[in-house]
């Protein structure tokens, strides 16, 4: 019998330590929780992706008075990148939230759902997502989802 112990690597870095482009998508993550639809759970979540071609497409929590069809912000962003930029791969996402007492202090972490979701993105195209997660205390950046979800399930785990 042997014990398995997994690695994960996360950056911890504030706002100002990220690269331009980075700091322009952790901005317009924050920017989109405005956008959210979240009378219910009053969590209001924001994401922005950037295309392999320097376009950013966003998303926000949307909610529904029957809970499972509302749809979280990751994949409201990435449905929406998918279904109108389909030839363009994801290279980065940042999300953020806030509820009723403002931005949230430790960095935002995705559903279970959502990794699932970004991990099929990263599988059909064969390429790493840079994630970073914003919080008041200071942003996580994974270089993939592969760092957020050990023992993951894509196609290959069927062969
Ligand atoms: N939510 C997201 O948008 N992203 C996540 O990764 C976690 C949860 C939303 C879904 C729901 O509208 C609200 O946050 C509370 O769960």
């Amino acid at each position: 019998m042997k014990q398995i112990n997994l690695n994960i690597c996360i950056t911890h870095c504030q706002l100002d330590e990220l690269s331009t482009e980075d700091r322009e998508l952790v901005e317009r993550a924050l920017k989109a929780t405005d956008n959210a639809y979240a009378e219910y759970s009053h969590f209001y979540v924001g994401a922005a992706l950037r295309l392999a071609d320097g376009n950013i497409v966003i998303g926000a929590n949307q909610e529904n008075a029957a809970f499972p069809s509302g749809l979280c912000a990751e994949r409201t962003a990435i449905f929406a990148a998918q279904a109108n930029y389909p030839d363009q791969h994801v290279t980065a996402l940042a999300i953020a939230a806030r509820n009723d007492n403002g931005l949230l202090e430790e960095p935002v972490s995705p559903c279970g759902a959502c990794r699932q979701v970004i991990l099929g993105i990263e599988d059909r195209y064969k390429k790493p997502i840079r994630i970073m997660l914003y919080g008041k205390r200071g942003v996580y950046c994974v270089s993939s989802i592969k760092e957020l979800m050990p023992l993951s399930f894509v196609d290959s785990s069927m062969e």
